[in-house]
């Protein structure tokens, strides 16, 4: 009977793979697409409720009547899908960004696959903070250089190693990526000191923001005048933003260098038109209208105001954005905190490892414009049951 199971597994689908599951069930950190959606959004990206402003849609919807009348770019942009809306999308968010150039990538995952992997040639280096994301990891992974990461937002630890680096390859192109909101800890590191750390050695500082955007603009997180002095940025546009897509930020010569040799912009099909007006209509949006940003800001501070009430603040990662961070260690007991405030209808996750590191399993609670006060209150107060009663 066992042999016939096994040789079941082994013909419909390789016994490596179904092993490779099963210790993922085992662990308990099995991932499966969820279906449910409890009522009180604090896990969607979608901090500013963009992703359901009906005029951003409308407005969308005109651009493309206006401007472009096709439902595909029909071809990657070196090919035929290079059109005028995309085109006109990318000098609104050059301008919108104060940047001297915007790229289009279909995603920021393919944005960071593209410029890491195209950037590490076998003669450079990259030093990336030890939490750095997925997307930055795998970017490195495609390149032919060596790339070293250094302690999270530890500016003295960069400052060593590259240090010891170029001392033994001292003609070494270094580059230094970093995020601006950390996705899993919320937290940032202090920018003005890394970017001073890289002008100090002549290294490039890329900068993710794919939390910050909109949220926290690189120009205020910087001292004045230092946003040329970053060598790349990229922007998302499926989290704060509340559409899809993402931008590489930099100079003319940056653009022409990922136009030549980023593999994940060049082999692919184009950005289609209907997100180059998404982007359009949900920047004009922002523009025009800043009260979600402030209802968000008075959200951040009225969870952390109610956290250090309950006196939850030791549990969670200190962190002043939108995303708070509360470590439970072990997968188990992290799954059964998130159920416990799912069942109350208060959709927040459970971030497991290998998501994070074992130990610094947490429920993490995005904060929103569109959260009310009153269910700030409460997903804090049946927090504060979980932790004392299990
Ligand atoms: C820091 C960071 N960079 C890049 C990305 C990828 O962005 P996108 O969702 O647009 O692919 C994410 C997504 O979570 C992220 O957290």
């Amino acid at each position: 009977m066992e042999e016939k199971k096994q040789k079941k597994i082994n013909g419909s689908f390789p016994l490596q793979l179904h092993h490779k599951l099963a210790e993922r069930k085992k662990n308990k950190n099995l991932r499966t697409l969820p279906d449910y959606f409890p009522k009180y959004d604090f896990s969607s990206n979608d901090y500013l409720g963009f992703a359901k402003v009906k005029s951003i849609t409308e407005k969308a919807h005109d651009l493309l009547k206006e401007e472009s009348n096709i439902n595909s770019a029909t071809s990657s942009r070196l090919i035929r899908g290079n059109y005028s809306l995309l085109e006109k999308t990318e000098r609104e968010l050059a301008a919108f960004y104060q940047s001297e150039t915007a790229l289009i990538f279909n995603s920021g995952y393919l944005a960071n696959l593209g410029l890491l992997s195209s950037i590490l040639t076998k003669d450079a280096i990259v030093f990336y903070d030890e939490l750095a994301h997925a997307s930055i990891r795998d970017g490195l992974q495609l390149g032919y250089g060596r790339s070293y990461k250094f302690q999270h937002n530890q500016v003295a630890d960069l400052a060593k190693k590259i240090k010891l680096q170029q001392s033994k390859h001292p003609n070494t192109a270094i580059y230094v990526i970093t995020e601006a909101i950390f996705s899993m800890d919320g937290d940032g590191p202090n920018l003005n000191e890394i970017l001073q750390v890289c002008k100090n050695t002549n290294c490039y500082l890329i900068v993710d923001e794919a939390h910050s955007n909109p949220i926290f603009k690189l120009k205020d997180l910087l001292s004045e005048h230092a946003l040329n002095d970053v060598f790349a940025r990229i922007v998302t546009f499926g989290k704060g933003i509340g559409v899809h897509g993402a931008a590489i930020l930099g100079s003319e010569k940056l653009k022409a260098y990922l136009v030549n040799f980023s593999r994940s912009f060049i082999y692919t099909t184009a950005a289609a038109p209907h997100m180059a007006a998404s982007i359009i209509a949900a920047h004009r949006h922002f523009e025009a209208d800043k009260n979600q940003l402030s209802f968000l800001k008075e959200n951040i501070s009225q969870f952390r105001s109610v956290m250090h009430q309950l006196n939850l603040q030791h549990y969670f990662i200190e962190s002043y954005s939108q995303i708070q961070s509360c470590v439970i260690k072990g997968n188990e007991k992290v799954s059964q905190a998130a159920a416990f405030l799912q069942e109350k209808e208060f959709d927040v996750r459970a971030i497991k490892s290998p998501t994070v590191p074992q130990g610094k399993e947490r429920l993490r609670f995005c904060i929103h414009s569109f959260n009310n006060p009153s269910e700030i209150e409460a997903v804090l107060k049946n927090l504060a049951v979980y932790l004392t009663d299990y």
